[in-house]
């Protein structure tokens, strides 16, 4: 039974064709309580057209209106307010929940579109930065938002392992490099190796001249090139699957820039055969000024390729592998320029997926509002982070619960949920100011508090193991519960629109106020009474947990059922 939908529909044939049913539904507004009903049509628009008063034309709906299936429709100032029959949705909302379990809110709008998403992507033999971490939990989230919606995304980790910067860390490790070293702290020694080339290569420019060597050695497959940026990447990888690990993140591919090392030929090829790149000081360029963008650099003059070039050649590999029906790249909102240029560089080519490219920017990380960079050296080490944060979630455990019986496991799933949702309850563009402590609260409006609200629902339902939980016959009249009620019945709404808005901020505030909502029907009723109404309260909090579970789930959050 949607409400909604006969509302619009009572509407539109009590304004005798006036408004169409689309013109309805966008006025429809939802009041603040429920007291004021749970929807509400305003009339002030209608009165210029009707040459009447707001208030006369409200009334004179009322009169008109077919109320079947409400419990009442009132009329306040110049508003119908339409109150639900309670017991009737209820029963209707929690039989929905219930028998589609964690599939409820799944739809099939995406019709198995394939969609890569390009995530995460940190750099070989650095570490990997906060940025990083957004990418990647970002664009976790986005691929489980999409899946929900009926769509096929590939995860893909276009891991930064080509370029200029391996000819001098191939070189400064053949300086000051040693092996065991590097085995013993991979991402740390290569950084020392590297910034070490950058600052004596000042006084010995000469070294740059042995670094373009050493990569165009690299690029030409000279066996020790090879072998040693394979070790470089194999030891960064390392380092970075147990981040991901400890996120619970997978990816599809790790189709790093080097990947596409041998299709970069073709690109150039029919960037020529189009008439697309002329020659800008001796390098290659694509001229964007149709675009208002500055040209794209294709290749240095030494015949080097670059960034972009490697782009487009993803471009067209995604392109021809998957057909796209959107083409993401979760990257950071500096970078903003650079994704507008390879667009016009790729719809330039006339590339079939071009249109649907679309970058997913988002905002920096700071400390006490300054930048983070490997540069100045204020970076925050994310594996420190995750430690740091796992470390609070067990004193808070061992505080709070110290009975609880799998205790480092749930402070892991509460520590990393508190980091990634922390991150994600933020619209992606935004900036975050990183507190660690203030996203570990298991109050206001953090991971642990939807996780903590989940955990008390099955706590409870832990405690009436006798009473049977059926899908059907939940008629709960109870006006305590009614928020709860309506607010799970918003899960399939909200995931449509974090599907839209690739924003995975829309389901972490829904699942903040799916947990408030529902604390506050705790804290006032008494569900756990032994009456006729016990099963159905109990369905309630079956749904309510439920919900949470799949929400944090969409996040890439865990939900332990004790905490
Ligand atoms: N490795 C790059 C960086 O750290 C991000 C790569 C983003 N993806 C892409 N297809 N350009 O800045």
């Amino acid at each position: 039974m949607d409400y909604k939908q006969q509302a619009v529909t009572a509407l539109v044939a009590a304004l005798d064709g006036q408004l169409t049913a689309d013109e309805v539904t966008n006025k429809l507004e939802r009041p603040k309580t429920s007291d004021k009903g749970d929807l509400a049509f305003p009339t002030f628009t209608l009165a210029k057209t009707l040459h009447q008063a707001p208030q006369q034309i409200a009334q004179d709906l009322a009169a008109k209106l077919d109320t079947t299936g409400f419990e009442k429709v009132e009329v306040v100032g110049p508003y119908l307010n339409f109150f639900f029959d309670k017991a009737a949705y209820s029963a209707d909302t929690l039989e929905t929940v219930l028998s589609a379990g964690a599939a409820y809110g799944q739809n099939q709008d995406g019709q198995n579109g394939n969609v890569p998403i390009d995530m995460s992507s940190p750099n070989i033999a650095k570490p990997m930065s906060m940025g990083h971490l957004r990418s990647t939990v970002i664009g976790n989230a986005i691929a489980n938002i999409l899946t929900k919606n009926g769509y096929h995304p590939i995860k893909d980790n276009h891991l930064g392992d080509w370029g200029t910067q391996f000819g001098k860390l191939i070189t400064a490790y053949k300086l000051w490099g040693n092996e065991a070293d590097v085995k013993k702290d991979p991402i740390n020694k290569l950084v020392e190796y590297y910034v070490r080339f950058h600052k004596e290569d000042v006084d010995k420019p000469e070294l740059d001249d042995v670094a373009r060597e050493w990569f165009r050695k690299l690029e030409n497959g000279d066996p020790e090139a090879h072998k040693l940026w394979e070790w470089f990447r194999e030891v960064s990888l390392q380092e970075f699957n147990d981040v991901y690990q400890e996120l619970g993140v997978k990816f599809d591919t790790y189709h790093g820039e080097a990947f596409y090392n041998d299709k970069l030929e073709e690109v150039v090829q029919i960037l020529r055969d189009k008439h697309l790149l002329v020659e800008s000081q001796g390098a290659q360029v694509v001229d964007l000024s149709k675009y208002d963008l500055n040209p794209a650099l294709i290749l240095k003059s030494d015949g080097a390729s670059l960034y972009i070039t490697r782009d487009i050649a993803t471009a067209l590999y995604r392109d021809r592998t998957y057909s796209p029906v959107k083409n993401l790249y979760v990257v950071g909102s500096e970078q903003t320029y650079y994704f507008k240029q390879l667009k016009a560089v790729l719809q330039e080519m006339g590339v079939k997926s071009a249109p649907n490219l679309q970058h997913v920017p988002f905002g920096l990380i700071t400390a006490d509002g300054k930048k983070l960079s490997t540069r100045s050296g204020r970076i925050i080490l994310l594996a420190k982070v995750l430690e740091e944060s796992v470390k609070l979630a067990q004193e808070e455990i061992a505080e709070k619960n110290p009975s609880l019986a799998n205790k480092d496991e749930v402070a892991r799933q509460v520590g990393v949920g508190a980091i990634v949702f922390g991150d994600l309850k933020n619209e992606r563009t935004n900036n975050i100011d990183f507190v660690l402590a203030d996203q570990l609260k298991f109050e206001g409006e953090t991971g642990p508090y939807v996780q903590y609200a989940h955990a008390r629902a099955e706590s409870i339902l832990r405690k009436a193991p006798h009473v049977t939980v059926a899908a059907a016959g939940n008629e709960l009249a109870d006006p305590l519960a009614w928020d709860t009620i309506k607010t799970l019945a918003d899960f399939p709404q909200i995931v449509k629109m974090a599907c839209a808005e690739l924003e995975p901020s829309v389901i972490a505030k829904y699942a903040i106020r799916l947990a408030k909502t529902f604390n506050k029907y705790y804290a006032h009723a008494k569900v756990l009474t032994d009456d006729a109404q016990l099963p159905a309260r109990l369905a309630l909090v079956k749904a309510v947990s439920g919900v949470l579970k799949e929400a944090l789930r969409l996040l890439g959050v865990e939900s332990p059922d004790e905490m």
